[in-house]
């Protein structure tokens, strides 16, 4: 019989509050990812914080079935579901085009893979569209934070981890071929 499920990974409570340092306040206008959102927690850290718009959009990418569900009920539990959308696809099959402000917590690859899509190839930026966006443990390769902190997870004494934010042009049609 298969043990039951533990969450291998989860952002920790102090790499969302240093986000939402980064990020935060909120503008009506924007349009927030998080892509691989998991089980959602940190869109609806983002949609609760005290002064965040009711019109400020939240969409969370998972490409987990379980996970994409588990975070829906979340976010139906939290009475966020006319805030927080979230799609079950592959973030790499999803139009950002809208996209203001953006949170990562994907491995080295994810963010190689997810870069073009979401900023338009090395090159062809420049579309006046700024993005923020915030990377948790690993690093956006060949850009240049504005800022960086390390956080210590509250069950990894010791850790330190970083949390990076990027502002970014990215060219005004990002979805590619
Ligand atoms: C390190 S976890 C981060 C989870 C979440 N942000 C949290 O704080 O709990 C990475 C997530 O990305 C999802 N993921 C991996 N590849 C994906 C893909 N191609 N499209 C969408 N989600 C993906 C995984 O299922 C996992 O939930």
């Amino acid at each position: 019989m298969l043990a039951p499920r533990k969450k291998l990974w989860s952002t920790p409570e102090r790499a969302v509050t240093a986000a939402i340092d980064f990020v935060a306040p909120f503008k009506e206008e924007d349009v927030v990812y998080d892509v691989g959102c998991g089980d959602g927690r940190v869109l609806i850290k983002f949609a609760m914080l005290e002064g965040t718009s009711t019109r400020t959009k939240f969409v969370g990418v998972e490409i987990d079935e379980d996970r994409a569900n588990e975070a829906r009920e979340n976010v139906e539990r939290e009475g966020l579901s006319q805030r927080i959308v979230i799609l079950c696809e592959n973030a790499l099959m999803v139009d950002y085009s809208d996209a203001t402000v953006v949170f990562l917590y994907l491995i080295p690859r994810g963010l190689r893979l997810i870069k073009p899509i979401l900023l338009g190839e090395e090159g062809k930026r420049g579309g006046g569209r700024r993005i923020k966006i915030v990377t948790y443990m690993s690093e956006f390769e060949g850009e240049t934070f504005v800022r960086k902190v390390n956080v210590e997870p509250e069950h990894q004494k010791g850790a330190g981890w970083p949390v990076h934010l990027y502002e970014l042009e990215a060219q005004e049609a990002s979805l590619t071929g």
